[in-house]
């Protein structure tokens, strides 16, 4: 397969229309049989319930090029699964879980050519989503939506890959107690953009959401879970009903307990316990694993020990496992990948 002529080591995470993407329809109760198109533009009623009340979700995953030249797709089923989940939670049709993964693999399988090459540091980022498409004005779920998948080659999320971030305790909320904070609903996101365009105005990377109802525990970023590791070695994670079950987190614990012989707790974490862990990161599939250096407080800084220079000891040995599962070099787990071509 001859790759498309990109600078694949420097891309960003941004979007970059590829050659294919998937299409189905769901109408009058029913999907119909879907199939791969050319055009990325999407003509739906100015009316559409996507577009007044935000009836849409999505799922983010990722394609690699392993070392001898696979392409492989990192625990699809359980994107699967967590879109079904989404659908249920704002009545929309799910679009069933066996045809979802045939559709993840027709997508990639069509644009091979942007899967970047091994070792490039760049992945192809596969987007499904679905959305209300005919119009109501009366607050209800639609009757006809699209479910779509695209994709897109990426590079490292935030800037500097794998330098360590600093982040603010933000004083919005993501979520609210008992609402959608645990599915991938389009309107969490429009929910953090004030909060994540503030803390860039003031020089922070990202956002550490408290939980709403009592301000004291730790939920996550706008767009990946915690994972903390305290100096005698556990890897803690935050345990909350409004945060998104991440799949690079449940697949993070597992590493930690079965190749990396750590214990693991998965728990409220309050935010008092923060400055005495050793180690901190984001994680998600965009962000992979991103070390955070910094935790501001309104002003009062937490410096992690493992610092502002390099990612700490034991999330280094999460994330070359993890990606070495994921790119191949490191035997997966029974059921974990699925290879593509
Ligand atoms: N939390 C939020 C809010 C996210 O948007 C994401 C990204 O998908 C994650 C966590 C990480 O989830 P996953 O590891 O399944 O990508
Ligand atoms: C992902 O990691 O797939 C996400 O959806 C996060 C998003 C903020 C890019």
């Amino acid at each position: 397969m001859k790759k498309k002529n990109i600078d694949w080591g420097n891309i960003g995470f941004g979007y970059m229309p590829a050659d294919k993407r998937f299409v189905a329809n769901y109408k009058d109760g029913a999907w119909d049989e879907g199939g791969l198109i050319d055009d990325p533009m999407i003509t739906i009623s100015e009316c559409a319930g996507v577009l007044q009340y935000a009836q849409t979700c999505f799922e983010g995953l990722k394609a690699y090029t392993t070392e001898d030249g696979r392409t492989v797709c990192f625990r699809p089923d359980l994107n699967a699964s967590r879109m079904a989940d989404s659908c249920r939670a704002l009545e929309m049709p799910v679009f069933p879980e066996d045809r979802f993964l045939e559709a993840v693999k027709a997508v990639v399988k069509a644009n091979l050519a942007y899967v970047p090459p091994f070792g490039s540091g760049a992945t192809l980022y596969i987007r499904p989503y679905m959305f209300g498409s005919n119009a109501v004005i009366g607050v209800k779920p639609a009757d006809e939506y699209q479910f779509r998948i695209f994709v897109t080659p990426v590079g490292p999320y935030f800037k500097g890959g794998a330098k360590p971030i600093t982040i603010r305790v933000s004083d919005f909320d993501r979520a609210a107690p008992h609402g959608t904070g645990n599915i991938k609903a389009g309107l969490n996101y429009a929910m953090s953009l004030h909060a994540i365009v503030d803390a860039h105005a003031k020089g922070f990377d990202e956002n550490m959401y408290l939980d709403p109802q009592t301000r004291t525990k730790v939920e996550e970023t706008g767009g990946a879970n915690f994972i903390f590791i305290t100096k005698d070695n556990k890897l803690v994670t935050p345990k909350s009903d409004s945060i998104l079950p991440s799949i690079t987190r449940r697949s993070l614990m597992y590493v930690a307990e079965h190749y990396l012989n750590m214990e693991v707790e998965h728990r409220e974490v309050f935010f008092d316990e923060v400055k005495d862990f050793a180690e901190c990161g984001l994680c998600g599939t965009a962000a992979v694993i991103s070390p955070v250096g910094k935790i501001v407080d309104h002003g009062k800084e937490i410096c992690l020990p493992s610092g502002m220079e390099e990612m700490g000891p034991v999330t280094r040995k999460l994330y070359d496992t993890l990606t070495g599962i994921q790119m191949g070099h490191i035997e997966a787990p029974e059921g974990w990948i699925t290879v593509i071509d």
